[in-house]
């Protein structure tokens, strides 16, 4: 029989229980459940709702419970319909009738409502950690290959030189702005829902802000009814998250293509890529791979939600149980997925000659010929039109900017003297960019400090 047979006898077929239960996941949850029961439990006692002995009693008989469940000693028992449902259950076989006084003025839709909110402050926390881990990581190899030099691309064309720490400073700066959503998510994360209790407050004299001051909230929902209804907070959350991993899938994709003969920009280690079962060269970066693939799983979560909330009216809806598993997932998915790529990542060593070689091929100093030209006094656009026919005219001849001869730069533009050389010389290319956020060393060292100083 139910904890909530009455108007029925509530009884219900194993059929519908199975499809009703929560807790095969919503276990996961039991510390946030314990601990804001604990919570209320003092708010009833202080505000003279329950006697402050039972209030002790109740608090006393879920420290119990927790430091069981913590150490395995007690099982969930699965025939119970949810988390709230079986820490009540134990409380009260352990208590006996004053554990029956836990669930005065409140209901477990505001109750689920703070689980949630507190699970998912702690998984804000978590994430975050290891995102700043991944910032570390990132930053120093960014130190190690500020000077490298490879082809920057557009139109994955090879477009101008740029430095290997600029290029991996970029995802820096991602995921600065992901650290930037996700503290910005865990402020209205942070809002306590209890005491809305099942819809439309209580008779009970409570404090709710009391309540939300234990458990460390920084203020309380101020409608009810939005209280219980609300899972703005978990879409939020997922949003920061798809971002999060659009951002290490296009790392990944990059990652895979430097892997591949065609670049041969970096090696991983061993310990982060795979082997073949029949092809014996073979080293994949399955890693990365991974992390793109399980960029899609993500979105889904997000989309998932966001399609489950699209039509529920008013106030709570058993539809909003469906908000836990791709909530869950996303948690899981995006924690391994920072992990595994920050030790792939950090095992990544960069192949300079194979960068430099690929940055000597594709005329990639043209622009900085042009604006040696301009320097010399001619507009830009004529300067980008002479250079443009240097190009070509390298290309029929089989030859590069580097080695053209000084007589055939002269018959194009008189302008050009020796000195041109000096202009195209990738070093100078990329070591000329000195503008504020561009690719020369001292640019980079100024971004690895950036980042430094907002991790601080
Ligand atoms: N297991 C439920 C959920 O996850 C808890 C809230 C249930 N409330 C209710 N009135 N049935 O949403």
């Amino acid at each position: 029989m139910k904890l909530w047979a009455g108007r029925t006898d509530g009884v219900t077929s194993r059929l519908a229980d199975d499809f009703n239960s929560s807790l095969p996941f919503d276990s996961r949850m039991y510390v946030q459940d314990i601990t804001g029961s604990q919570a209320h439990a003092a708010m009833l006692g202080s505000c003279g709702i329950l006697t402050q002995e039972e209030a002790d009693t109740l608090i006393e008989g879920l420290q119990g419970i927790l430091e069981d469940l913590n150490s395995g000693k007690l099982a969930f028992n699965m025939d119970c319909e949810d988390i709230h449902m079986f820490v009540e259950q134990e409380l009260t076989q352990r208590l006996g009738d004053v554990g029956k006084k836990l669930h005065t003025a409140r209901s477990r839709n505001d109750q689920v409502a703070l689980d949630l909110r507190l699970y998912l402050r702690n998984q804000t926390d978590e994430i975050t950690s290891l995102i700043r881990g991944l910032l570390e990581v990132l930053t120093e190899k960014a130190q190690t290959y500020k000077a490298a030099i490879l082809p920057g691309y557009t139109h994955m064309q090879r477009a101008q030189p740029v430095t290997f720490g600029h290029h991996l400073m970029a995802y820096a700066m991602m995921l600065l702005r992901d650290l930037d959503r996700l503290s910005d998510c865990r402020k209205r994360i942070n809002i306590s829902p209890i005491g809305s209790c099942a819809l439309a407050g209580t008779t009970y004299h409570t404090d709710r802000v009391m309540e939300a001051n234990l458990l460390g909230f920084d203020d309380v929902c101020r409608n009810s009814m939005d209280g219980v209804s609300d899972r703005d907070f978990c879409i939020e959350f997922l949003s920061c998250l798809a971002v999060l991993m659009m951002h290490l899938s296009r790392f990944s994709e990059e990652v895979i293509l430097w892997c591949s003969w065609e670049f041969r920009f970096v090696e991983l280690s061993d310990a982060y890529t795979t082997g073949s079962s029949i092809m014996p060269q073979k080293k994949n970066p399955d890693m990365a791979e991974l992390v793109r693939g399980k960029t899609g799983r993500v979105y889904g979560d997000l989309m998932g939600l966001l399609t489950t909330m699209k039509g529920l009216p008013l106030a709570y809806n058993k539809d909003m149980q469906e908000d836990k598993e791709g909530v869950f997932d996303a948690c899981d998915t995006v924690q391994m997925c920072l992990k595994v790529f920050t030790e792939m990542l950090r095992g990544m060593q960069a192949k300079e000659e194979n960068m430099l070689l690929a940055a000597q091929k594709g005329f990639i100093n043209a622009t900085d010929l042009a604006d040696y030209l301009v320097r010399k006094g001619l507009p830009f656009r004529s300067a980008y039109k002479i250079s443009g026919a240097i190009v070509a005219d390298c290309m029929a001849k089989d030859l590069v900017l580097e080695t053209y001869p000084l007589e055939d730069y002269r018959a194009r533009s008189t302008l050009i003297e020796s000195d041109v050389y000096q202009a195209v010389d990738l070093k100078t290319c990329v070591e000329k960019r000195i503008s504020l956020g561009g690719t020369g060393i001292a640019s980079v060292e100024n971004q690895i400090a950036f980042v430094k100083s907002k991790l601080n």
